[in-house]
């Protein structure tokens, strides 16, 4: 049986979008799989020892500042350290920009780790206006649909080739309500 770790780079404890679009591929997984899931705040002994034992790793992380966040690039250092050459890699990024393809730079960022560490790069998916994404079924349509065929590729361990999607829904209006769920947040922070 072939063993998956997933990895959460979001440092959110619950409902963060790198949760979602992971526990989204999980259903779309074969049955065939032991996949154990952590997140990437500390490369513990457990998840060290886990890693190590798996064939394939799933990453997701949010893009912070155009890049990984700190936390992942220090937890990937750290592991970097270990011999895990030969593992599989699958690489999902969202982002808050609307286009996906802001993720493009921290996907080049996650290859060069692959290369320096003899790791089998199989692909990347980054998607635009990660926070929504997932949410509804008009606008996400074309998010989902590739995020199954990016789980199929999985299954079946083919390269898939790096993609960028984003949810139909036109500028302006994510724009508008992106700004318009700040303002309500700030109001939110300045109660409390
Ligand atoms: C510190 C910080 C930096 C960020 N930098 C970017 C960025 O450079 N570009 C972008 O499109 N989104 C950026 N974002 C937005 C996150 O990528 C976005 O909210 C993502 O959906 C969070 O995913 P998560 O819920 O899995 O943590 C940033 C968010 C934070 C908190």
């Amino acid at each position: 049986m072939n063993r998956i770790v997933m990895l959460n780079g979001s440092p959110k404890k619950k409902g963060s979008a790198s949760e979602q679009y992971l526990n989204m591929i999980y259903e779309n997984l074969d049955n065939n799989y032991y996949i154990e899931e952590y997140d990437m705040n500390k490369l513990t002994n457990t998840i060290k020892k886990s890693i190590l034992n798996a064939d394939m790793l799933i990453i997701a992380t949010p893009l912070y500042i155009d890049c990984l966040p700190s936390h992942v690039i220090k937890f990937l250092m750290e592991l970097g350290d270990n011999d895990i050459a030969g593992k599989e890699v699958y690489f999902l990024v969202n982002c808050g920009f609307l286009e996906g393809v802001h993720t493009d730079v921290s996907v080049e960022i996650l290859k060069n780790y692959c290369d320096y560490h003899h790791l089998i790069y199989k692909g990347s998916l980054g998607i635009g206006a990660g926070p929504i994404a997932y949410k509804k079924r008009i606008y996400n349509y074309f998010v989902k649909k590739e995020l199954i065929i990016f789980s199929n590729y999985i299954n079946y361990h083919k390269n898939y080739e790096d993609d960028y999607v984003r949810p139909l829904i036109p500028r302006f209006i994510y724009i508008l309500f992106a700004n318009i769920n700040w303002f309500i947040q700030i109001k939110s922070f300045k109660k409390n």
